[in-house]
């Protein structure tokens, strides 16, 4: 158990055209086992590291025979192994560009000489019982998942490339009771020259076959994470981003699964970058029909100067075995990242049933009507009211005044303190949102510094959504802004903050900045939110943060490190949601979905769906209100205080137990159906939508899963007393009337 080292000698042989080849090889093992899996690498004799095993525990056995020492080179030479033929058919650990294997490299510089080859060996290693911080000279903060040192183990394995003066250290960390490995890359410069790094990867694994399909969540604004699944091909197939955010467009979330993995079997290979800004993830099925997985941050117009005695510290990929398919795989994830990765006061907690003004009023709104629906709210059960967007500058739609993090005063009567006091009297906190990240050109902030956006100098700086983005690699342009933010903060008693961000980065250009590190903004900049996030969180550990971007564009792992709940997506429609949230629990908690109630028809489709099936569906997540709950019908309004209570009394369960994906709108547009179970099995909270009612057909037959087969449940609902057994094999008959229609159901075991 944990992870072991030692050395093992094992024959070669090659040869084509009579020039046969025979050799022994002594290798040095690398074992990362824990109960569940294992993951083993060897070092060769001229310090390559080469991949030999990642999946589920093998026996205590030499595993070195699974390095396929055995070659069919093209051109055989007198030396030990045909080296070309090696280095493109071998399993590497971190490929390098430019020594003969062509398949995707982890590893590409650029010397002073203008020459980009590189070539990593062994060099040393050490193993750390826990997980030391992931660290880089001069920055202050790079999330990752975090252990004590009797949950995980590391091993670090420093690699050198003599040539140019540089090592790699490469992390690995083995969770304890977890099927979960993570990785991560550190560059240190210790020549006498300036290195140019053009990429450094976090992970590579190269797996023997292509087998797989992968399954990858992708989408739009307002369709954020929609799961596709194609099997693996020949070639390249990847997803990114090269906007400056995780994106909607792509989540930096990828699994490569056997071909008939479902929900309960099948082998899963899930792998997550935490990382907020431009990623890359790739399959490439090689001539040989192996699969090589990379990721990491984009390479795509990346370059980072790094001169003698600096580091670079590539972000973590955390990677997630199942041999009992998704379902496995993403309770992983789950477990990981609320217990792991989440951090703050209100990580275990439950969090307060929020009302949001976004939908209700967007911009047209003032105290008496925030008032106004705070009074309302309080009196059904609501615990907070969340100021989005319009507070500020003179702001009265999306063309102004952000970066002027000052009380529009003509909206505001009485100023914030007397609006929070005003809300704190009846009952409820107060939240409010913010977008630090940017800057209108309608803006006192833009008056003054027109130097802080990011631009390139003489060129048009482009608009989206009429603002311009700040220059997070510039200290000053952070300071300044949370300067604003603090006397916001310290003014009055804000318990919550929305963190927004709403637009995509263009003309990445700093004026701050020197030229030999312009490229290095895209990076800096993600840096720089990160280092204001945690500034935020250190100075206010009381205040819940909730992170979105223009809806669910950053639900990423990093953006978790800092808040433990995230915007899912401005699509707030329910039966929209169930494919959304459905994407989304692949690797994200409900204990981090922001998830509202809305009006209707919904303000993205323009659907009309029944109130408790907003509820049902908001349940899984965070749960609020997003309407002006003054102006919705009577009968919605008297059922919140029903949604309220079965949120206070489900949400420890949802929050802290299992989730079971039992249908989805994939395989069947008619239903969705899912579980959270307790992790002791004591209780589970059954979920059904019915989609689309079907005539004749009043019932469906449904397996429920999770539950303790020796245990006895009674369906609160009904009455009726069965085992988990039956519940599992035979199942239960769901049935609801009409269209959009919800149905929850309590079990609880009583034997
Ligand atoms: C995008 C967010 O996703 C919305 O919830 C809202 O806060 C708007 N921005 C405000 O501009």
């Amino acid at each position: 158990m944990g992870i072991t080292t030692g050395t093992t000698t094992v024959s070669i042989s090659h040869g084509w055209y009579g020039k046969p080849v025979e050799a022994e090889e002594k290798l040095r093992i690398f074992r990362l086992d824990n109960d569940e899996i294992t993951y083993a690498m060897a070092v060769t004799e001229e310090g390559y590291l080469l991949h030999a095993y990642y999946g589920a525990r093998c026996g205590e056995d030499d595993l070195s025979y699974l390095l396929r020492v055995q070659e069919s080179p093209f051109t055989p030479r007198i030396l030990k192994r045909e080296q070309a033929s090696f280095m493109d058919g071998r399993a590497f650990e971190y490929p390098c560009h430019g020594i003969g294997d062509y398949r995707e490299s982890c590893f590409m510089i650029m010397d002073e000489d203008g020459m980009s080859a590189c070539d990593l060996r062994y060099r040393s290693h050490h193993i750390a019982a826990g997980k030391p911080a992931l660290r880089q000279k001069g920055v202050s903060c790079i999330p990752a998942t975090f252990a004590g040192e009797d949950e995980a183990d590391t091993l670090v394995i420093v690699m050198e490339d003599a040539h140019a003066g540089l090592t790699v250290e490469l992390s690995y960390t083995i969770f304890k009771n977890l099927n979960v490995i993570t990785r991560s890359a550190k560059v240190v410069n210790h020549g006498e020259a300036d290195v140019r790094l053009s990429r450094v990867l976090s992970a590579c694994v190269d797996f023997e076959d292509c087998d797989y399909d992968m399954i990858t969540l992708n989408g739009s604004w307002a369709r954020e994470r929609i799961m596709e699944r194609a099997p693996l091909h020949h070639g390249k197939q990847s997803v990114d981003s090269a906007r400056g955010e995780s994106s909607h467009q792509s989540n930096p979330f990828v699994a490569l699964v056997s071909h008939k993995a479902d929900e309960e079997t099948g082998e899963a290979y899930g792998f997550n970058f935490v990382y907020s800004g431009n990623f890359f993830a790739q399959a490439e099925v090689t001539q040989h029909k192996h699969t090589r997985f990379v990721m990491g941050i984009n390479p795509y117009d990346f370059s980072w100067l790094l001169r003698t005695e600096e580091e670079f510290a590539a972000p973590e990929v955390v990677m997630v075995y199942s041999n009992e398919g998704l379902g496995k795989m993403s309770r992983t994830f789950h477990d990981l990242y609320r217990n792991h990765l989440i951090r703050g006061q209100w990580k275990d907690k439950k969090r307060p049933v929020l009302i949001n003004n976004w939908e209700a009023t967007y911009f047209q709104f003032d105290t008496d009507k925030l008032i106004s629906i705070a009074k309302q709210a309080s009196e059904l059960g609501i615990e907070m009211l969340v100021m989005d967007d319009g507070w500020f500058g003179h702001r009265d739609s999306d063309n102004s005044s952000l970066g002027d993090w000052f009380v529009y005063e003509e909206k505001l009567k009485g100023g914030l303190p007397n609006l929070v006091s005003e809300v704190n009297k009846l009952g409820m906190k107060f939240g409010i949102w913010f977008e630090p990240e940017m800057v209108s050109p309608d803006s006192k902030l833009y008056e003054e510094h027109p130097e802080w956006a990011i631009q390139i100098i003489g060129r048009d700086l482009t608009q989206s959504r009429e603002q311009y983005v700040l220059d997070y690699s510039n200290a000053e342009v952070r300071d300044y802004v949370y300067g604003m933010m603090r006397k916001i903060l310290d003014a009055s008693n804000i318990e919550y903050i929305k963190w927004d961000m709403n637009r995509q980065l263009t003309e990445v250009g700093s004026t701050f900045l020197p030229g030999k590190r312009q490229r290095e903004l895209w990076h800096r900049y993600v840096l720089g939110v990160y280092d204001l996030m945690n500034r935020l969180t250190t100075d206010y550990p009381y205040i819940l943060l909730e992170n979105c971007s223009g809806g669910g564009a950053r639900f990423d792992p990093a953006m978790l490190y800092f808040s433990p709940q995230i915007w899912t997506s401005d699509d707030t429609d329910a039966i929209e949601r169930l494919k959304i949230q459905y994407g989304t629990s692949l690797c994200y908690p409900a204990s981090a979905m922001g998830a509202h109630v809305s009006d209707c028809p919904n303000h993205t489709v323009g659907r009309t769906t029944p109130f408790a099936t907003r509820g049902d569906v908001a349940l899984v997540g965070t749960f609020g209100y997003e309407l002006d709950v003054t102006k919705i019908p009577q009968a919605d309004r008297e059922a919140i205080p029903g949604q309220i209570a079965k949120f206070h009394r489900f949400n420890p369960l949802v929050r802290t137990g299992d989730q079971y994906r039992i249908g989805n709108l994939y395989a069947d547009s008619s239903f969705d159906a899912w579980m959270f179970v307790a992790k002791d099995k004591s209780e589970a909270l059954f979920t059904f939508v019915q989609v689309l009612a079907r005539p004749n057909y009043p019932s469906r037959s449904i397996k429920l899963k999770g539950l303790d087969p020796k245990k006895t449940y009674e369906i609160e609902e009904t009455g009726q007393r069965v085992s988990g057994r039956t519940l599992m094999n035979a199942g239960i008959l769901v049935g609801t009337y009409g269209d959009f229609t919800s149905k929850t159901l309590y079990l609880k075991a009583v034997e």
